[in-house]
């Protein structure tokens, strides 16, 4: 992932961009209807332990999936939207309560400019071809970060759809958008110097909780799991105080590859492990999986 400082991108134009030159095939299709082995793949994870409840993932590797078919950058964020929509489906059929997508953190604001409207092309074309998805499978869509810096076409396409969602239960899928861990802290460390300063809140009184409570994710329990694509052994500013506990899957998949059996995997490693929140271990045993989920 390149990392560069931020910078202000809001008046960004793309409606001259045509997406459709940057097509390349995929390894899988997405699904139009669940198999029945994918249905076995599933009930077999829910039989053999617990589902995380929250799952984030920081896309990686279109950029480097798009070269190695030696294509432009833009070709493997146009795959990757196909790997979000798998991946949702399979989180939402398999129990996943709530499910975080990194899709552009504060530091792409430092990337070409190309590729940033791109990028917002991509996401204003898939809300308005997947909202009604969305909404029909009782799936709820929210956002977390600086939402105001994001071109006024995107806010208002995220605004609607957020607003035709938020009753659903079923599952909650978060879009990380020019968002950074140390922006969620710094936002939450001024609100709450605010109250300070207000006099509606004591020093002495800040917990833990009261910082949780201001992040842009008070409302979503800590991620579980986080899935990290294309190799990388890092958190690249990804929810930094809510992870201090999450438990870490890095494949060297590139995002617009990583599909649902992938992620049975991811949760399938979720569940060997044993989480001890710093306490001492418990015994405990799981069968292993018959399917060869590679
Ligand atoms: C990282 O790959 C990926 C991103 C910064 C953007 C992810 C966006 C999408 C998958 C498409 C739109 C999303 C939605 C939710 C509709 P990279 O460009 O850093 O790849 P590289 O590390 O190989 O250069």
């Amino acid at each position: 992932m390149i990392l560069s400082e931020a910078g202000t991108a809001l008046a960004i134009p793309f409606d001259n961009i045509l997406l459709t030159d940057f097509s390349l095939n995929t390894e899988e299709p997405t699904s139009q209807q669940q198999s029945p082995e994918d249905k076995l793949k599933q009930d077999f994870l829910r039989n053999r332990g617990e589902i995380p409840c929250h799952i984030a993932v920081i896309m990686d590797g279109n950029g480097r999936w798009a070269k190695s078919r030696g294509s432009v950058r833009i070709a493997g964020h146009k795959a990757g939207v196909d790997s979000v929509k798998d991946i949702v489906e399979a989180c939402g059929q398999l129990g996943v309560r709530h499910l975080t997508l990194y899709a552009f953190s504060t530091e792409n604001w430092g990337r070409p400019k190309g590729e940033i409207s791109a990028l917002m092309k991509l996401l204003v074309q898939s809300l308005r071809s997947e909202t009604r998805k969305l909404h029909e499978n009782e799936i709820k869509l929210t956002s977390i970060g600086e939402i105001d810096r994001l071109p006024p076409t995107c806010r208002r396409e995220l605004e609607e759809a957020i607003s035709l969602t938020a009753d659903n239960k079923r599952m909650e899928l978060c879009l990380a958008l020019s968002y950074s861990g140390r922006w969620d802290i710094r936002q939450a460390v001024s609100r709450i110097s605010q109250k300070v300063k207000e006099g509606t809140l004591c020093p002495d009184e800040i917990t833990n909780e009261t910082i949780t409570d201001h992040l842009a994710t008070a409302h979503i329990p800590d991620p579980d799991l986080i899935v990290r694509t294309s190799g990388e052994f890092r958190l690249s500013n990804f929810l930094l105080w809510q992870s201090a506990y999450s438990e870490l899957y890095v494949t060297k998949t590139y995002w617009p590859d990583f599909r649902r059996n992938e992620l049975y995997q991811a949760v399938e490693s979720y569940q060997n492990r044993e989480r001890r929140f710093g306490k001492v271990s418990s015994h405990f045993e799981l069968e292993e999986s018959p399917f060869a989920i590679r």
